[in-house]
């Protein structure tokens, strides 16, 4: 239940909307005074009263009930008391009956969601800045299925372009089938730095290079091979990963999949005269939104990346006819996303408003950045593989005689990854720390998995009631119900803002709470019967709670730690 909306419909106050009162009711600063508080202060002006006066009338006006139980006013701010025990009641029934589903709804029925996400870069390797479009676009995925719409995964693999031809070129002067079995990412990459390297002496690598891509265009047989065999070689590689951090995809569509789909784009471009040459290239100018031409075929005929990505959203409209098209990117990419938006909006493509670009900020390691140019590339298979054992010595020395430490230690470890890199809002840079993630103290999944082993700890002793009755309540209790009971909220902002980290937040808050209510009342050793057995039910609704945010998120919970 919505009870800021529920007050909000009590309350009228002449020239203010619903949706005004709504945003103006908060938590007062003192719990003590009530459960909501509206300031009366904004209202002053229009109603020519002064905020103690207004706060006084609307308190004679608004009638106590099953939901308000009590309503007072104190220095212009209304103060609201709920009726507690119907709330907790309604919430730990809400959430014990609807189980893995709480926190669900189906907003989205009938409606599909693309979700263009971690779409790597083939024969390159997948480093540490992959990871948020990854884990971010994941998020995004299990979150919009679950509020009932229709998720589409989409790797839009970076398979085009002439480092196909120089790739081809390396391996035939300097590569072997072995080592490139072996060595999969690694070995081509390595190729590829090679390549850069001895092509600066010898220029005509470059035009070899460019020669073996058009025969790849033109469907050569064994350039084809080479190719498809350094994709499935690059896609078998990232598969680990894709598993340890339980990403799925719909479809691996990537650039090259447009090869044959982007003349119908230029052809139409052309014949609504949208587009000028410029510089022997074919162009559509942006000046009068300020932003520079969107070049749609260089001067020798050949696409370029915002070519691919219109003919791309122009087929998912075609196939998915989707409610919306998101694209989880850095934000360096902005301008391209800003450019080719417009460019379809100005073809007359009134579903262009339906595409959003996702961004998100950078992702460094604590020891210092790192570029893909140079050697210092850091792979996040390594990152995680870190972050695993540096958990696994954790749990060692907190917990010697733990069983399964290894399989604890793997989802202590991925999920310290996975919420260091959702924790924050999605925009801001982020300097990746193997300490603060692994924090069992912090604001981290450590310290919401550690809670929720507590829990089921708890629980395992306690039991799990059958029936429980309302007791008197303390505020640790009061606090943890409300808590809990904002999940449908949270998720349902997370997907309107794209923002995974306001479930991420959701735990921290509800884990704190719940340690706050476990350490201050007695859960076990309760004072009677009844105590005990609500208790024990609403650390059994916590735990679901945090279960099902966890669960979006992508990350585990151990049973013990
Ligand atoms: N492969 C690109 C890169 O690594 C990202 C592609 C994003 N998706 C898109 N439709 N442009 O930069």
């Amino acid at each position: 239940m919505d009870y800021k909306k529920y007050i909000a419909e009590k309350v009228n106050v002449e020239g203010v909307s619903k949706e005004e009162l709504y945003d103006l009711i908060a938590l007062p600063p003192n719990l003590e005074m009530g459960d909501y508080a509206l300031p009366c202060f904004k209202f002053a002006k229009v109603l020519r009263k002064s905020p103690v006066m207004i706060a006084e009338s609307l308190k004679d006006e608004i009638p106590t009930d099953d939901v308000i139980s009590e309503v007072s006013a104190v220095n212009g701010y209304l103060n609201f008391k709920i009726n507690k025990d119907g709330f907790v009641r309604a919430t730990l029934e809400k959430i014990l009956t609807e189980k893995d589903s709480f926190g669900s709804s189906n907003e989205g029925e009938g409606k599909t969601v693309c979700i263009d996400y971690s779409s790597i870069n083939i024969a390159k390797p997948f480093h540490i800045g992959h990871l948020s479009t990854t884990v971010l676009g994941g998020a995004l995925y299990r979150i919009y299925n679950f509020l009932g719409y229709k998720a589409v995964g989409i790797n839009h693999l970076g398979d085009y372009g002439t480092q196909f031809g120089k790739l081809i070129s390396a391996y035939k002067r300097w590569g072997d089938k072995e080592t490139i079995e072996k060595g999969g990412i690694r070995a081509l990459n390595e190729l590829y730095v090679k390549f850069h390297q001895e092509a600066e002496e010898h220029p005509e690598y470059d035009d070899e290079a460019r020669a073996y891509f058009k025969k790849i265009e033109q469907g050569d047989e064994e350039c084809l091979a080479l190719f498809h065999w350094f994709k499935d070689l690059t896609l078998k590689d990232v598969q680990k990963i894709y598993d340890m951090l339980d990403i799925h995809f719909d479809s691996y569509a990537g650039e090259s999949f447009y090869s044959d789909k982007m003349q119908p784009v230029v052809d139409e471009l052309r014949a609504k005269n949208l587009l000028v040459e410029s510089r022997g290239a074919q162009v559509v100018d942006l000046e009068e939104y300020n932003m520079p031409p969107c070049i749609i075929l260089k001067s020798d005929g050949s696409s370029l990346y915002a070519t691919r990505d219109m003919a791309a959203a122009m087929y998912r409209k075609d196939v998915y006819d989707f409610y919306k098209c998101l694209y989880v990117v850095a934000y360096q990419q902005n301008l391209h996303f800003k450019q080719f938006f417009k460019v379809l909006d100005m073809m007359g493509k009134d579903w262009a408003k339906d595409l959003v670009h996702v961004a998100y900020g950078m992702v460094s390691l604590e020891e210092g950045t790192m570029s893909t140019r140079k050697g210092n590339v850091v792979f996040l298979e390594d990152v995680i593989k870190k972050c695993i054992e540096k958990a696994y010595k954790i749990i060692d020395e907190k917990n010697p005689n733990l069983e399964n430490k290894e399989e604890v230690a793997q989802k202590v470890g991925v999920g310290a990854v996975i919420f260091g890199a959702l924790y924050n809002n999605k925009i801001k840079d982020i300097v990746f720390s193997y300490d603060k993630v692994l924090n069992f103290d912090g604001e981290t999944s450590v310290y919401v998995q550690y809670t929720c082993a507590r829990a089921k700890s708890v629980l395992s002793k306690g039991g799990v009631p059958a029936s429980y009755e309302i007791p008197a309540l303390c505020t640790q209790e009061i606090e943890l119900v409300k808590a809990i009971a904002t999940l449908p909220e949270t998720v349902q902002a997370a997907a309107e803002k794209y923002e995974p980290s306001l479930i991420a937040r959701f735990a921290v808050d509800v884990a704190q709470k719940f340690n706050k209510f476990y350490f201050d009342c007695k859960i076990l050793a309760a004072e009677d019967e009844q105590t005990k057995n609500f208790r024990l039910a609403l650390t059994n609704a916590t735990l679901q709670a945090l279960n099902n945010a966890f669960a979006l998120l992508g990350i585990g919970i151990p049973d013990k730690m």
